[in-house]
C-alpha cells in the first residue's frame, strides 16, 4: 500500500516539474550572445552609441541572410522568448514583435528606442549600455540580427494568417 502511495507521489511530483518546465519559454534570464560571426555595422550614429536606425541586414543574399537568421533565432530564444513567446509567437501579454513593420521606418526607430531604453511596463534594456559599463549585454549585430529574425517570422505568420495587418 505505501509503495503504491509512494510512487503516486513521485509521478505527480514528475508531472508538475514536466508542466512547469513546459510552460517556462526558452531561457529565464537574457543569456547574451557572441554576434562575432554577424557583419559589424560601423556606420552608425557616433552620438547615439553608434546605432543605426535602420536593419542594416536587410536585403542580403540568401546565403548570408541565412546565417543572420540562425544567429537570430538562437538569440531570440536567448534572450527573449521568455517575454515574447517562442518563435516570436507572443503568448498574448507582451507586445507580439511580428506587428513590427519593415516596411516602416518608424519601427525600427521604435525597436532602436525600446531595446536601448526598455520601458517601465517590464521591457528591459539589453541594448543599452549600464551604467558603469561599456557594453551592452547584446550588441546592435545582434539586435539587428534578431529583427531579421523577427521579420522572416512575420513573413510566415502572414502567410498562415495568424496576424493580421493591414
Ligand atoms: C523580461 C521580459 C522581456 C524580455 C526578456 C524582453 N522583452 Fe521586449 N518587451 C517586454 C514588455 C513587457 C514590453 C511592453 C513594454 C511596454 O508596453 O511598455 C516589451 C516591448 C518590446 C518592444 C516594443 C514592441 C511594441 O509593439 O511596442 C520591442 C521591439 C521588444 N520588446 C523587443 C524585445 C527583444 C528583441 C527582446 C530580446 C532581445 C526583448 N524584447 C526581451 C518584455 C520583455
Amino acid at each position: 500500500m505505501m509503495k503504491v502511495k509512494v510512487s503516486l507521489l513521485i509521478t505527480t511530483l514528475f508531472l508538475a516539474l514536466t508542466a512547469h518546465k513546459l510552460a517556462a519559454h526558452g531561457n529565464v534570464t537574457p543569456q547574451g550572445a557572441d554576434s562575432s560571426e554577424m557583419q559589424k555595422i560601423t556606420d552608425g550614429d557616433e552620438s547615439e552609441d553608434g546605432w543605426v536606425f535602420e536593419n542594416p541586414y536587410r536585403n542580403l543574399d540568401e546565403e548570408t541572410h541565412k546565417k543572420v537568421y540562425e544567429f537570430g533565432e538562437s538569440a531570440y530564444s536567448n534572450n527573449c522568448a521568455v517575454c515574447h513567446g517562442l518563435h516570436a509567437q507572443s503568448g498574448g501579454i507582451n507586445p507580439d514583435l511580428r506587428l513590427l513593420d519593415p516596411e516602416s521606418m518608424e519601427d525600427d526607430e521604435w525597436y532602436v528606442e525600446r531595446l536601448r531604453f526598455g520601458s517601465s511596463k517590464g521591457m528591459p534594456a539589453l541594448g543599452g549600455i549600464p551604467e558603469g559599463q561599456s557594453e551592452p549585454i547584446l550588441d546592435q549585430e545582434t539586435l539587428w540580427a534578431i529583427k531579421t529574425y523577427v521579420e522572416a517570422r512575420r513573413i510566415v505568420a502572414i502567410e498562415e494568417g495568424e496576424i493580421e495587418v493591414d
